[in-house]
């Protein structure tokens, strides 16, 4: 394994050098650790905590407090992998002041690498200020989660010619702004490789097909620790909801049954020491 820090511009070399740039959200340290020790380039402290987290129906409550708290605890984990912290809704476009006060907050507070925002054509000058500040940025457009009540729900984008062109603009539009790369989520595979073809910067897809520059996925769905519905663009590598239930389920037996703890997992006191004591009192 290669512990060599992955870094901004080894990002920006993976359009040219073509080799794919694999991402996932992480929200704590313990699973930020495991993450750190596989080739993963990109930790993703998304604001899709919201839902994983906090048990939100979507991303709209996660605050800037709630960001900084999971950024600082999954680098506390990761010695290797970049570090991304996603804006929250409402940290950034409110102004372009508040947006660089809000980037700096997650990088001097967080200890994140870099941010992430979510929009298009909009938010370019947010990116523009940011960028020139240092602070480096991932861009995010095509399904959107915090633009959720303007969709209409989580909707894939850009399906007719029009809402296509669009999503190029924002993508180019990012570009000009200075992002060092740039989630497509939620568009056809057809128009998020013509935006791969078309861009300098590195795309990476949730929901866009494989064409992109790299993929990036919910740590949570990725393991199969949510239950119920699973979008079309998951794939599940694991079960861990069926492994976790069936660890507890065993646990829950042999507690009752008096085989666990079993000789390995306890302590045994020195021969006679605690009659000793005891019969001292
Ligand atoms: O919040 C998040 O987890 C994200 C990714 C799914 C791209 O924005």
């Amino acid at each position: 394994m290669d512990t060599t820090p992955v870094t901004v511009p080894e990002i920006l070399r993976r359009k040219s050098s073509k080799k794919k740039i694999t991402a996932l959200t992480a929200y704590d340290f313990s699973f930020a650790k495991l993450l750190d020790a596989t080739d993963l380039d990109i930790i993703l402290v998304g604001d899709s905590l919201g839902m994983v987290s906090q048990g939100q129906e979507n991303t709209l409550a996660v605050t800037m407090d709630n960001m900084i708290y999971h950024t600082r605890a999954v680098k506390k984990g990761v010695k290797r992998a970049l570090v991304v912290s996603d804006m929250p809704f409402m940290s950034y476009q409110v102004s372009v002041e508040q947006a660089l006060t809000n980037a700096g907050r997650l990088i001097q507070d967080g200890g994140a690498s870099a941010v992430k925002l979510e929009g298009g054509t909009l938010m370019a000058d947010r990116v523009r200020v940011i960028d020139r500040a240092g602070i480096p940025v991932m861009g995010h457009i095509g399904l959107t989660p915090q633009y959720v009540h303007q969709l209409g729900g989580y909707k894939v984008q850009g399906k007719n010619y029009l809402d296509s062109q669009k999503i190029k603009q924002d993508a180019r539009d990012l570009q000009s702004a200075g992002v060092f790369a740039l989630v497509l989520e939620g568009i056809p595979s057809q128009l998020a490789e013509e935006i791969t073809a078309e861009l300098k910067t590195p795309t990476i897809g949730i929901g866009a097909g494989a064409k992109c520059d790299g993929q990036i996925l919910v740590l949570n769905d990725m393991l199969g620790l949510n239950q119920g519905f699973v979008p079309k663009f998951v794939k599940q590598y694991a079960q861990m909801a069926d492994s976790l239930k069936n660890a507890v389920a065993e646990f829950i037996q042999e507690v009752k049954t008096e085989s666990f703890p079993s000789q390995e997992h306890i302590y045994q006191s020195k021969q006679g020491k605690l009659k000793q004591v005891n019969d001292g009192n």
